[in-house]
């Protein structure tokens, strides 16, 4: 609990503090925004960060990928954006084109480090 209140409160100020603003890379969204994110677009309704729904669960997507190289994550994010199956078996993810690239990559981000701690659980 306490660890999850650093990073909620300190870890976005450290980062507004240390990141220079040319560098505009995206911020890490914290919890809280990857559950906003992921009930605006919808990834809720195939998604969970544990339990397997119509797509893998989030801590499962993290334990296939976890040393994702840049380009595993511009794979994973043409597929949020364009939709495809494949990975998991032959139900599709569909397209999703109103996400853009900034925030694919960092819910992409959220994900790959939200299963690294489920599975620490
Ligand atoms: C209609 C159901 C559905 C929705 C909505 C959905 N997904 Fe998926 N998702 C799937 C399925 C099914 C798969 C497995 C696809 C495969 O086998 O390649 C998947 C796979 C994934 C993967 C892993 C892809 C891979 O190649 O390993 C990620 C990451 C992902 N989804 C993120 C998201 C995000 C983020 C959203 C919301 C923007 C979202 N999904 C919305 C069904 C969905």
């Amino acid at each position: 609990m306490t660890r999850r209140l650093l990073t909620t409160l300190l870890f976005p100020t450290l980062l507004a503090i240390a990141a220079p603003p040319a560098l505009s890379r995206p911020v890490a969204m914290t919890d809280a925004d990857a559950t906003r994110f992921f009930h605006a677009q919808g990834c809720k309704t195939c998604h969970a960060r544990d339990e397997l729904r119509i797509g893998p669960s989030y801590a499962m997507i993290a334990t296939r990928y976890p040393n994702a190289t840049p380009e595993t994550v511009e794979r994973l994010r043409l597929k949020v954006l364009y939709g495809g199956a494949g990975a998991w078996g032959t139900t599709p993810m569909i397209s999703h084109p109103d996400v853009s690239v900034a925030e694919a990559e960092a819910v992409l981000r959220w994900i790959l480090a939200a299963g690294a701690e489920a599975s620490k659980k």
